[in-house]
């Protein structure tokens, strides 16, 4: 998969200091299970939790364009939450963000780097198909779909990564 030819916005490393505006575009990505400034607070505290996130502007109150959360155990890794505000889908934002957790893994030794994601979640599942993850295996009726009426299948994944 190529990189994109849009020009975005640098990564930076989250920081305590960004909780709310993580929980801000969380909201607007997740309505029906927005993660609040707290849990997103106390996730950037526990140990080998990181991320990185892109904003419209340097300024410290610029809102962000997106993010990316994950968490590190031993010799394995999972994405806890990776969104991109609506308007600025499709400009390689969250291949960007991914791009810097794999290479990030990579160097540290990390083996293995996993996820769970809506079996109907197009976008991001042709986003991690693009990186080389696999399905192997799925959590039935894990999420809502919105509504509340209906339960839709988790589908997890799974990336084998070079040492
Ligand atoms: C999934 C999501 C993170 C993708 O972010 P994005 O910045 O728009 O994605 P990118 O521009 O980096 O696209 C990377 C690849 O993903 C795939 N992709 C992204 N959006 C897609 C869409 N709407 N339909 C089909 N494929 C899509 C494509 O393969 C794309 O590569 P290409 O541009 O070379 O074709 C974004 O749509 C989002 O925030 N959705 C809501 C939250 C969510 O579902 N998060 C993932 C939970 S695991």
């Amino acid at each position: 998969m190529t990189l994109g030819t849009a020009v975005a916005p640098a990564p930076h490393a989250l920081r305590d200091e960004d909780a709310e505006r993580l929980a801000a575009l969380h909201r607007r990505c997740f309505p029906e299970e927005a993660w609040t400034e707290e849990s997103f607070a106390a996730l950037l505290a526990m140990p080998g939790c990181h991320g990185w996130l892109t904003a419209e502007n340097d300024s410290p109150d610029s809102p962000l364009t997106a993010l990316l959360l994950a968490r590190r155990a031993a010799d394995e890794a999972e994405i806890l939450t990776l969104c991109v505000s609506p308007e600025h889908r499709r400009q390689a934002l969250a291949k960007r963000l991914v791009g810097c957790l794999i290479e990030t893994l990579s160097q540290g030794g990390t083996a293995e780097l996993h996820l769970e994601v809506a079996v109907n979640n197009r976008a991001a599942r042709a986003l991690y198909g693009g990186f080389g993850f696999v399905e192997i295996g799925r959590r039935p009726d894990y999420y809502t779909d919105g509504t509340q009426a209906e339960r839709v299948d988790a589908c997890m994944l799974r990336l084998e990564l070079c040492a």
